[in-house]
């Protein structure tokens, strides 16, 4: 990485003209981030992922980055002394990419202002609830907890408040008598690992159009 105030771009990684670069944020097992790679590779998606930028060294989602020949940052919350200096050293590194698309996939942290503001419309996000119901952490838990007989997934623009940002599409899924929060969690993931690539898919198509709070699919 270069020390200098402002990122240079990274050289061409090879990203055929008309198709958007995508990058990924994820701090965990990413099995979204492996859905939009496998749509990705199938071709049907007018875009690229040029990187992974990861907070968690170590994390089974870089496993997938390398094995899919994806380059690799990692930015370790860890080693900064303040949430500012992390912030800063990571906007750096998403500039670096030249993104036209951030997808959060299992990224745990809350993304500072800065960052939001430098990509306004641009940051996608996947919410295991059907928002603005049971946003923040532990949403299927929330969801069984609560009692309601339906739940769902979110993929949502990011702004700069959590899990609040326009919404994109939803998909329900039942909540049955005898779920606890694991069955729940996968009934709902599968759902996830359909909804998040159709969303790339929409974005790399110019078909979503952000109207104040509401999404249009072109
Ligand atoms: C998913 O449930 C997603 O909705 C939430 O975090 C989880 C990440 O799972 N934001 P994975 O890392 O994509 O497997």
């Amino acid at each position: 990485m270069n020390r200098d105030k402002t990122p240079r771009p990274l050289q061409d990684e090879g990203v055929e003209d008309g198709k958007k670069r995508i990058i990924v944020l994820a701090s965990g097992r990413g099995s979204n981030f492996q859905a939009i790679l496998d749509a990705l590779s199938e071709g049907t998606i007018r875009g690229a992922c040029v990187r992974l930028i990861s907070d968690v060294p170590g994390c089974y989602a870089i496993e997938r980055a390398k094995f899919s020949r994806v380059p690799v940052t990692v930015v370790d919350y860890k080693v900064f002394p303040s949430k500012d200096a992390y912030e800063k050293s990571l906007l750096f590194a998403m500039k670096e990419c030249s993104p036209d698309l951030v997808v959060l996939a299992g990224y745990m942290r809350i993304l500072g202002n800065d960052i939001v503001r430098s990509f306004h419309g641009k940051i996608m996000n996947i919410h295991p609830a059907l928002l603005p119901s049971f946003p923040g952490l532990h949403a299927q838990r929330q969801a069984i907890g609560y009692g309601v007989k339906v739940a769902g997934c979110t993929v949502h623009f990011v702004d700069e408040m959590m899990d609040s940002g326009p919404i994109i599409l939803q998909k329900c899924v039942p909540v049955l008598p005898d779920d606890d929060e694991e069955r729940l969690s996968e009934r709902i993931l599968r759902e996830e690992h359909r909804c998040y690539p159709y969303a790339v898919l929409l974005f790399c198509e110019d078909r979503l159009k952000i109207e104040g709070r509401t999404v249009r699919v072109l």
